[in-house]
């Protein structure tokens, strides 16, 4: 039969997305080999470059994470020569009819499949596939889309560019990142919850008391304050990465493991949220400190932020999910810039064990007998859970132990970067992945008021030192609902 052929075209080609990932990511399927036997790679830009000038900017930025293989840099000038470049404006039917007979060319008579990935800002995102829709789209294979956040900046601006996209598109051939997903730790919640019979039956609010999804950097927005100013830190980070993160936790068990079975299954639980009220919500900003002799500059020192600015770079929130499985449960979410450390995790903290015979070991501080789940989504991946145990010796006193799943030392294998996982899916069509329109609305509904009224009432971050553990007012926040964070306690 007819052989088909990838063409994978990044849009935006020198941007920091298409350097720092989208190119790493190719080249690390292609080393993998899992890159489909007839690929081409074309970067898209306004720039002037040539094929030589791209391979040369891409190869810099290539790396072989296990070094010592020896056939790494073969492979390299390998793929650098599958890639190429065509430079032309975003908005140009004759520029993307070029960039066809150029695609044509490399896929010479063979089933013609075709991979856009905007790596661009998103006020160009409609632009940019009307033109590649009507003028570069596959004829005999399939054409798809690749987007990234932000889409949009609230319910109507991301209803808007959803109407746009579905002017050339349909819903099958776009595919949403939420990179957060594509995070080994992330794919495994489905497995730990649903395989493993000491979890599943424990996953309602019957035994959890609350649960915590924290995402904290050790660094500012340094460089990025002139897109993150006009986001902040809920959409940045919150609305999408850790609400992801709370729905495939929180949905009830998928028909099956199908795209759609799951993620109609992640819309129904995101539809169970009531939206953010302002009282369930702190929201901080970064200011300058000095430590060791060097001092760290506030988020109203990057040039590119204005000096009055409210943007939030750290938020605190609890949600609650209106269903029968989690009626009443706490989920706090915390996300900061600037902070003491770089962490994503998911805590899960159980509930007491009734009328505990031990409860006199721990003193008054019962609390701390609970136990705690921790899934651990980066840096150095680990699954561990804290449990009471009694110290060795002829005493009667418990301690709190961890039995630990560290996959530094259970696991040889390197973790492979989201955007491989991603990537790989969107050229396999695997959808299961990749955000569907209605779950991005139902995000949205959820944050939208908030949003508003945080920015029509003017309301102040409370300011926190660069590289602390960020406002107080998080601690209150928690203290409400009867939780401590567990990652400061
Ligand atoms: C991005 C945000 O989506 O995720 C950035 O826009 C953030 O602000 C980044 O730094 C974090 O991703 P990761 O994979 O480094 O945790």
């Amino acid at each position: 039969g007819n052989e088909s052929t990838v063409s994978i075209t990044v849009v935006g080609a020198s941007g920091d997305l298409a350097k720092k990932k989208i190119f790493p990511a190719l080249f690390a399927l292609y080393y993998e080999g899992c890159l489909p036997k007839h690929f081409t790679v074309f970067g898209y830009a306004r720039s002037k470059m040539t094929d030589a000038e791209l391979r040369n900017m891409v190869s810099k930025t290539l790396t072989c994470r296990i070094d010592k293989r020896e056939n790494c840099s073969d492979k390299m000038d390998e793929f650098l020569k599958r890639c190429f470049y065509h430079s032309g404006q975003y908005d140009s039917e004759e520029n993307f009819t070029e960039l066809d007979k150029k695609l044509r060319e490399h896929e010479a008579g063979r089933i013609s499949n075709r991979l856009f990935y905007l790596s661009i800002p998103p006020n160009i995102f409609i632009d940019v596939v009307k033109c590649a829709s009507t003028s570069a789209s596959s004829a005999n294979g399939w054409t798809r889309v690749i987007v990234e956040k932000p889409f949009g900046r609230d319910s109507e601006s991301s209803a808007a560019l959803t109407r746009g996209l579905k002017q050339y598109l349909v819903e099958d051939q776009i595919f949403r990142i939420d990179h957060y997903l594509g995070k080994e730790l992330v794919e495994n919640l489905s497995v730990l919850r649903f395989s493993n019979l000491v979890f599943e039956p424990l996953w309602s609010r019957q035994y959890i008391r609350n649960v915590q999804l924290i995402f904290s950097e050790d660094f500012g927005t340094e460089g990025r304050g002139g897109y993150f100013d006009s986001y902040g830190i809920i959409r940045d980070i919150m609305q999408n990465h850790l609400l992801q993160i709370l729905a495939l936790f929180a949905m009830e068990t998928p028909v099956s493991l199908d795209a759609e079975d799951i993620r109609n299954e992640k819309v129904k639980v995101l539809r169970s949220m009531k939206p953010l009220l302002l009282e369930n919500v702190v929201v901080g900003q970064y200011k300058s400190h000095t430590k060791g002799g060097i001092t760290y500059p506030a988020y109203i020192d990057d040039k590119t932020v204005p000096k009055d600015s409210l943007t939030p770079t750290f938020a605190a929130a609890a949600l609650f999910i209106d269903n029968a499985r989690w009626d009443g449960v706490p989920f706090l979410m915390k996300a900061g810039k600037a902070l003491h450390t770089k962490r994503a995790e998911i805590r899960v903290q159980f509930r007491h064990v009734p009328g505990n015979l031990y409860k006199r070991s721990f003193g008054t501080d019962i609390d701390r007998a609970t136990n705690e789940l921790v899934i651990r989504v980066q840096p150095d991946e680990a699954i561990y859970l804290k449990i009471n145990n009694k110290v060795p010796g002829l005493g009667m006193r418990l301690d709190r132990s961890k039995l630990n799943l560290h996959y530094a030392a259970r696991y040889s294998k390197e973790i492979p970067d989201a955007y491989e996982r991603l990537l790989l899916d969107a050229i396999e069509g695997e959808r299961r992945l990749f955000i569907r329109s209605d779950e991005l609305d139902a995000a949205w509904e959820l944050f939208t008021p908030l949003l508003k009224e945080l920015e029509e009432k003017k309301i102040a971050p409370e300011l926190y030192p660069y590289g602390s553990r960020g406002p107080v007012g998080a601690h209150y926040l928690a203290a409400k609902y009867n939780v401590r964070w567990g990652d400061l306690s």
